[in-house]
């Protein structure tokens, strides 16, 4: 079949766009061919774009020769062109947008024809294997979903950018071929040709260029850039991924906090979601001990308690231990009130204990009050005595009815465990609230973390943060103490932004780094421009970075990060279809003059 040629067939409208209002026009449509159907001697044709999909019909039996030619060749994903009249369906599909209308074809042209797709090109609640959609990327790009969140985050960059020129913030770019900062994960490294045995990193973050920028006056930071992170991925992270990275001059955290409110206040309404400022700002010691994790989902209002002593005297070993063991083992616990919870069942609780014990958990020791009275794992040790006592803590009266979970171990033990069943038995029981959006600030973080490996202390941010001004002298005495001006912002158990105030000072900032065992010449030659520009002049300042992918895939409504970038990385850090990371030649190591090892 001879393929048609564009020519001068230009599209009067776009396949979203015809109404009843459009009866009787004669409009010209470009698209895909989603579906071809023959039904008697009427063909229907789905013609898809960008916008959506119009339904075309032609009668075999009236077409002209060049028609019925066309008309038996087209195929799925054949790129097409229409040109026909808009009339009124006999049948409406009010599904569809543009279900009011069919488009009677007077002419069809075929642009190119394509093979049978090697997977659906349309929506459906079975999707195909995840690795061919990658290998197949420009197809998986075709369907409606992805359309839609390739649309939103294109929303999402155009709403952010118009919000910081709106505060007055100047956009930069900054070197992708840079010196490596420490923000905790591996380079990326780029080798240099022309200084042999050299070489680039790619940025985690532009997080020194940004401070530097509030050294040089400009105030108002903003950027939306591309970071690089060789790190082991999950769900929520890929090697390469998008910041909306903001710093300011002369500001507290609270002013951070109200501008970034304010940004999301904005963008909320594109999930169709509403948010109240100011955000609930929690202390890290808090929500670690209220939620077992720095990034709790507020959907769910139900918090662990810490229930140690009620086990002092009980004759159940494993939980009086933990009360005998000066705080380094306790026994917490989530209550989950109502029906739901109290109506789990023997198999439920063995599947929850399967999952507990994949998180380091010996069992998942529970008690239940359900009409039927008390049940629990260790019921011979339930005295009349504790029972009470466990009601009076949970304030339950005689008829209330629950689940209770325990979990026993050191602080990052019980958290673990119960920080997931805390969201997971959350949602099961209906008492986690998937409709919302509940964002939080988790603030006062420690500044430094003790690295067993290292036997030295190593900053939990970066090491720029700035301590509390009250906590500076703990540097030098008692460094795992002090807090840091830093904060996350997180929204439904994610986190969605981290940033801080950062240290301005030269003197600070070598208490800082003497703090973390790095010594004078190593400081100089790691960081040696940055500690000249904090000596001349650099206005105390602050920032943040937002992770773009998952603000998007929080308002995307989806739980991958990957269904949000157009073309991702595996969680072996592969790309599928370009088949990189790939070997290269031999001309190209020796030029580098590297040697491949393999
Ligand atoms: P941080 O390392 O907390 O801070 O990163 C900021 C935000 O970026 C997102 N993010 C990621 N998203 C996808 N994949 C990844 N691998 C990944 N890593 C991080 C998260 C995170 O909250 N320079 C500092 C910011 C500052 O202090 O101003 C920084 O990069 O949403």
């Amino acid at each position: 079949m001879q393929l048609d040629k564009l020519g001068d067939f230009t599209r009067s409208h776009n396949n979203g766009e015809l109404r009843i209002d459009n009866i009787g026009q004669t409009v010209r449509l470009l698209g895909w061919c989603r579906r071809a159907r023959n039904l008697g001697s009427l063909v229907f044709i789905d013609i898809r774009d960008r916008w959506g999909l119009t339904q075309l019909v032609a009668d075999e039996n009236k077409a002209t020769p060049e028609l019925l030619d066309r008309l038996k060749a087209v195929r799925s994903e054949y790129v097409i062109g229409a040109e026909g009249i808009v009339t009124e369906r006999e049948s409406k599909n009010p599904n569809m947008i543009t279900g009011d209308i069919e488009v009677r074809l007077t002419d069809l042209k075929i642009f190119n024809i394509a093979q049978t797709p090697p997977i659906p090109v349309e929506d459906s609640d079975h999707e195909a294997n995840e690795d061919l959609r990658l290998k197949y990327r420009f197809l998986d790009l075709r369907r409606e979903k992805l359309q839609r969140n390739m649309a939103l985050r294109s929303e999402v960059a155009n709403i952010t950018r118009a919000f910081f020129r709106k505060n007055d913030f100047i956009e930069f770019e900054t070197p992708i071929l840079g010196r490596s900062t420490p923000e905790g994960a591996r380079d990326y490294l780029v080798p240099s040709r022309v200084h042999p045995g050299e070489y680039f990193a790619l940025p985690q973050s532009p997080q020194i260029f940004k401070q530097l920028f509030q050294v040089s006056g400009f105030e108002r930071y903003i950027q939306i850039c591309r970071c690089f992170r060789d790190e082991d991925l999950r769900a929520d992270r890929q090697p390469e991924f998008t910041q909306i990275d903001v710093e300011m001059s002369f500001v507290r955290p609270e002013d951070i906090h109200s501008l970034i409110e304010g940004l999301m206040v904005e963008l909320a309404p594109l999930a169709k979601k509403q948010v109240v400022t100011p955000f609930p700002r929690l202390q890290y010691k808090d929500v670690m001990e209220w939620y077992g994790t720095d990034k709790p989902d507020l959907r769910c209002k139900i918090k662990i308690r810490d229930i140690t002593m009620a086990f002092a005297s009980s004759d159940f070993g494993l939980f009086r231990g933990a009360a005998e063991s000066n705080g380094q083992r306790r026994v917490r616990a989530i209550f989950f009130p109502g029906k739901k919870a109290s109506a789990t069942s023997r198999k439920q609780l063995d599947e929850y204990q399967e999952q507990a014990k994949q998180l380091g958990a010996g069992g998942l020791p529970y008690i239940k009050w359900a009409g039927d009275g008390l049940s629990s794992s260790f019921k011979k040790f339930i005295t009349p005595e504790l029972e009470s006592e466990l009601r009076q803590t949970y304030a339950l009266d005689s008829d209330s009815e629950g689940l209770l979970i325990f979990a026993v171990g050191t602080d990052d033990q019980t958290s673990k465990v119960l920080a997931d069943l805390r969201v997971r038995m959350g949602k099961a029981f209906g008492l986690l609230d998937e409709s919302r959006f509940e964002f939080l600030w988790v603030v006062d973080f420690p500044l430094l973390q003790w690295e067993e490996e290292e036997k030295r202390f190593v900053a939990c941010h970066h090491p720029f943060t700035s301590p509390y001004p009250d906590d500076i002298e703990l540097l030098s005495t008692n460094p795992g103490a002090c807090r840091a001006q830093a904060y996350d912002l997180v929204l439904n158990g994610y986190e969605v932004g981290g940033g801080s105030i950062r240290i301005h000072d030269s003197m600070t900032q070598s208490l800082m780094f003497k703090a973390i065992g790095i010594g004078k010449d190593e400081a100089r030659e790691k960081f040696g421009f940055l500690l000249d520009a904090l000596s001349y002049g650099a206005p105390p300042h602050g920032g943040i970075a937002l992770g773009l992918d998952r603000l998007v895939m929080l308002l995307a409504g989806v739980d991958n990060i990957r269904e949000v970038i157009a073309f991702p990385k595996t969680a072996q850090a592969r790309c599928l279809m370009t088949e990189a990371p790939n070997s290269v030649d031999r001309r190209q190591l020796s030029e580098l003059q590297i040697q491949n090892s393999t």
